[in-house]
């Protein structure tokens, strides 16, 4: 399984590479960091996450959209460590069984990393991801589906970055979103709730 993850994560590095203008110079420092990572993944586990719903809608999407991510994903996306971040809450509604996110490098993911993250983001159709901030810097690349970041609808290859504390929301349209996100800097401090959007 570590081989089929680790051509996963090369072929999603190689998606970084498309960036440009001030996301692809973050990008370069993203593979850069990434490329001081040598060890092998280690072991992990599916958390059977109730996100994984939306995943043969965002399969099928992103056989549309980038069948070769789609053919190395589809076998492992059940069994990824989907996870929710966040607590529960009632103004936040159902956020929790909609919106995740498997990571492969950072503080807990299979490539150990206190300086990058690197993972999948899967969010279910239609959802309102409210306001939020962390320290550390992020680049998001649509994989397939849509969203809106600051009243801006961005299409599979599209690249966002958010500054360091950058407040930020987004919601998605009718299909699910499957994002590849990067984080670099302090990757080890949480997101939290913004007050403002
Ligand atoms: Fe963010």
């Amino acid at each position: 399984m570590s081989a089929e993850l680790s051509r996963l994560v090369a072929r999603l590095r190689a998606r970084l590479n498309r960036a440009d203008g001030r996301a692809g110079r973050e990008a370069v420092h993203v593979q850069r960091l990434l490329d001081r990572i040598a060890h092998d993944p280690a072991p992990y586990g599916a958390n059977a996450h109730p996100l994984v719903r939306h995943l043969p809608a965002a399969l099928a999407g992103l056989e549309r959209d980038a069948p070769d991510l789609a053919a190395l994903l589809g076998p492992l996306a059940a069994g990824l460590p989907w996870r929710h971040g966040y607590e529960a809450s009632a103004e936040l509604a159902d956020l929790h069984l909609n919106m995740g996110w498997a990571e492969f490098v950072g503080p807990a993911a299979p490539w150990r990393s206190d300086e990058v993250c690197l993972g999948l983001t899967l969010i279910g159709p239609n959802t309102h991801y409210p306001a939020h901030q962390h320290p550390a810097v992020e680049l998001y690349h649509v994989l397939t589906g849509v969203a809106e970041w600051s009243s801006h609808w961005r299409r599979p290859g599209a690249f966002v970055l958010h500054d360091s504390n950058q407040i930020h929301a987004m919601r998605t349209g009718d299909e699910p979103l499957l994002a590849l996100y990067t984080w670099s800097g302090d990757v080890v401090s949480p997101s939290v709730w913004s007050r403002q959007p």
